[in-house]
C-alpha cells in the first residue's frame, strides 16, 4: 500500500493545469496537446517522442540505444515477414501493405468503424481462409504481432497522418476514446492523462512515465515482461506486442476493467492517441522494458 500512497501524492504534487479540453474540435485539441508536451519537456522535439519514456531521461535513453544495436526483436521481425509474404498479406492493402502504417487506425466511413493495422490483417487472413483459431493468431501477440511489426518497420520514418473525417459517428467514436483518455478509472481512480500527461516524466514505482505525446508509434514494442509470460509455440515470438495489450496491462494497473482488444472502445482509445500523436514519426517495432 506504501507505494500506492506515494503514487497518490506524486499524481496530487503534479496536478498542473491541464489542457482543458472539453467541447473542442479535434483539430484544436490537438493543438493543445502537442502544445503542452512540448512546453513541458522543451528539450524534445516532436519527433522524439517516438521514443516514448526514452526521450524524457539521458540515463535511460543510453541504456535503450544499447538494446537497440542488437534488438531482441529482430527474430521475430524476420517471421513477421515470412508470414506476411506467405499469407500474400500485401494484396489486402495499398501500395502492398509496404509504408502504410502511418495512417492506421482510421475511421471507415462505409462500415461506419474504426479499423486498425492488426484488425484489418486478421481480416486479410480470414478472407484467405485461415483459420485464425486453429493457426493461432492472437489479436495482441505472436503471429499477428510480428506482421504488424514487420509493416510498421517499413514504414519508420514517415510520419503519423490520422485523420478524423467530418462524419458525425467519426466525431462520436473520437470523442468516446478522448473521453476514456481523460476519465478516472479503476479501483485507483487514475485517468490516462493522470500518469501519461499530468505526471509524465516523473517516476511511479521506479517506472519512468512516457507522455502520451508519442503513444502508438513505437507499436507493436518487444518487452522483457511480455516475453516472460508467453509461452507460445515460437520463443521468437514471445515477447511481442500490440498497442491493446498495452491497454489492458494500463487498465489493469489502476484495478480497472480492461476492455477486449480490438473492441470498440480501445479500437475508439487508440484512434484518439494517434491522432494527438499526429506527425510523430513512426518508429516500431520498438524495445520497451
Ligand atoms: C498509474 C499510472 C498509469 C496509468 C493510469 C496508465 N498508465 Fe500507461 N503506462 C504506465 C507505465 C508505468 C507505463 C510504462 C512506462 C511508459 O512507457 O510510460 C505505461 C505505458 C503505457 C504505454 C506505452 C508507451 C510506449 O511508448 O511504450 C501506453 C501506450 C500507455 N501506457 C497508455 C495508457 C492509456 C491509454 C492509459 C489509460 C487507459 C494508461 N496508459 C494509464 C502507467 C500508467
Amino acid at each position: 500500500m506504501k507505494s500506492i500512497a506515494k503514487l497518490l501524492s506524486i499524481i496530487s504534487m503534479v496536478s498542473l493545469a491541464a489542457p482543458c479540453l472539453v467541447n473542442a474540435s479535434p483539430q484544436s485539441d490537438l493543438k493543445e496537446f502537442q502544445e503542452y508536451f512540448l512546453k513541458r519537456f522543451p528539450d524534445v522535439k516532436l519527433d522524439g517522442f517516438a521514443d516514448g519514456m526514452y526521450a524524457l531521461s539521458k540515463e535511460r535513453r543510453e541504456e535503450w540505444l544499447a538494446m537497440e544495436e542488437f534488438p531482441p526483436y529482430e527474430p521475430g521481425l524476420a517471421i513477421g515477414k515470412q508470414l506476411f509474404e506467405k499469407y500474400k498479406i500485401g494484396e489486402c492493402f495499398k501500395q502492398g501493405g509496404i509504408g502504410i502504417r502511418q495512417h492506421y487506425p482510421y475511421f471507415d466511413v462505409v462500415s461506419g468503424k474504426i479499423k486498425n493495422l492488426e484488425g484489418e490483417i486478421l481480416e486479410c487472413l480470414q478472407k484467405k481462409g485461415v483459420d485464425l483459431e486453429k493457426e493461432k493468431f492472437d489479436a495482441v501477440k505472436g503471429k499477428t504481432a510480428a506482421i504488424s511489426a514487420y509493416m510498421a518497420y517499413t514504414s519508420r520514418g514517415k510520419k503519423f497522418n490520422i485523420t478524423i473525417p467530418d462524419d458525425p459517428r467519426a466525431l462520436a467514436a473520437y470523442e468516446r476514446g478522448k473521453h476514456h483518455f481523460w476519465s478516472k478509472r479503476g479501483q485507483l481512480n487514475f485517468a490516462c492523462a493522470d500518469c501519461h500527461l499530468r505526471a509524465s516524466g516523473q517516476l511511479i514505482r521506479s517506472n519512468l512515465l512516457s507522455a502520451a505525446l508519442g503513444h502508438g508509434t513505437g507499436f507493436p514494442v518487444y518487452r522483457k515482461t511480455w516475453e516472460a509470460e508467453d509461452t507460445s509455440s515460437n520463443s521468437a515470438l514471445a515477447g511481442f506486442g500490440t498497442l491493446h495489450r498495452r491497454y489492458e496491462g494500463c487498465n489493469e494497473q489502476v484495478r480497472a476493467k480492461k476492455f477486449k482488444a480490438q473492441s470498440d472502445e480501445y479500437m475508439a482509445l487508440e484512434l484518439y492517441e494517434s491522432y494527438m500523436s499526429t506527425g510523430v514519426p513512426i518508429s516500431g517495432p520498438s524495445i520497451r522494458e
